[in-house]
């Protein structure tokens, strides 16, 4: 079984053990992608590995790579690491409803199975049908060190109540309104974080807004130390700046995107071993 890959996930696919699949993907001179497939997958089960975040060239990569294993007739299966215009899965009046687009393409190629590791919420559910994998096993030792895991809003209050059963550890929330886009006000924390080792949990870490606002609640309430966790570390804008000059001790991200130039507050956790067990499974 071979897979293939996107320009996206490159830095996975170079570490990754499995027959790497064997085709061209590559760009024209004005910029216009080209895939081809070079060898037999007629009836094969192949794995693509994808993720989806700007620039939309990595969604057309992705697109015409199916398309090309879909023309020689592979059985695919499809791994997102991550799931770029996940959180556009809401509409007011007027606006796209990217997600939901992106789903009806994907649901185009009639893909064998499609795994997505943490997508940003379950609304995904609504117009593709994939397995949800959220990697938090990787952060083991880091939660292990935690007196309480806070969810920074109700989007990942599910995942840490599973995180505080399966590691016996006290949870918190907040409640999180974001007065403009990419802005997070935190409204309130529920459950007591004063004098205790605090590891705020969350998807993904984008402009930083969310766990900033939330650290700095946490500083309030008496949190004796504050570390983050999150699957995915988009880290938009000056999101690096505003850590480095935060309160927060640590943040842990995967590679599920690939970091370069990360400050020492910033360590990430290998994804290869998960990535493998999927592809192998
Ligand atoms: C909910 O909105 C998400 O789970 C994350 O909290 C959010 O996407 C993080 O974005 P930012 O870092 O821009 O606040």
């Amino acid at each position: 079984m071979n897979f293939f890959y996107t320009t996206s996930t490159k830095h996975l696919a170079n570490k990754i053990k499995t027959k790497k699949g064997k085709f061209i993907l590559k760009k024209f001179g004005d910029g216009e992608i080209y895939v081809k497939i070079l060898e037999k997958v007629k009836n094969k089960k192949v794995w693509v590995l994808a993720s989806t975040q700007p620039p939309a060239d990595n969604l057309l990569e992705l697109f015409f790579l199916l398309d090309a294993l879909k023309r020689e007739q592979a059985k695919i299966n499809l791994l997102i690491t991550y799931f770029g215009y996940a959180r556009q899965d809401r509409i007011e009046r007027g606006e796209a409803f990217t997600s939901k687009l992106i789903c009806s393409w994907l649901n185009n190629f009639n893909l064998n199975k499609i795994y997505i590791i943490h997508p940003h919420s379950q609304r995904l559910k609504n117009f593709l049908d994939y397995e949800n994998l959220i990697p938090f096993e990787l952060f083991s030792s880091v939660i292990k060190k935690a007196e309480v895991v806070v969810a920074p809003d109700k989007g990942a209050l599910e995942l840490v109540k599973k995180i505080s059963g399966k590691y016996d550890v006290p949870y918190a929330y907040m409640e999180k309104f974001r007065p403009m886009p990419e802005k997070a006000k935190i409204l309130k924390l529920v459950n007591g974080v004063k004098n205790k080792k605090v590891i705020l949990v969350d998807d993904m870490i984008s402009t930083g807004g969310t766990i900033i606002a939330a650290s700095e609640k946490l500083e309030q309430e008496g949190a004796k130390e504050i570390s983050v966790i999150a699957t995915h570390g988009v880290f938009a804008g000056d999101a690096i700046k505003k850590i480095k000059k935060s309160s927060i001790e640590k943040v842990y991200v995967s590679d599920s995107l690939s970091q370069k130039r990360c400050p020492t507050k910033i360590k990430v956790i290998d994804l290869l071993k998960f990535i493998e067990k999927i592809i192998k499974s």
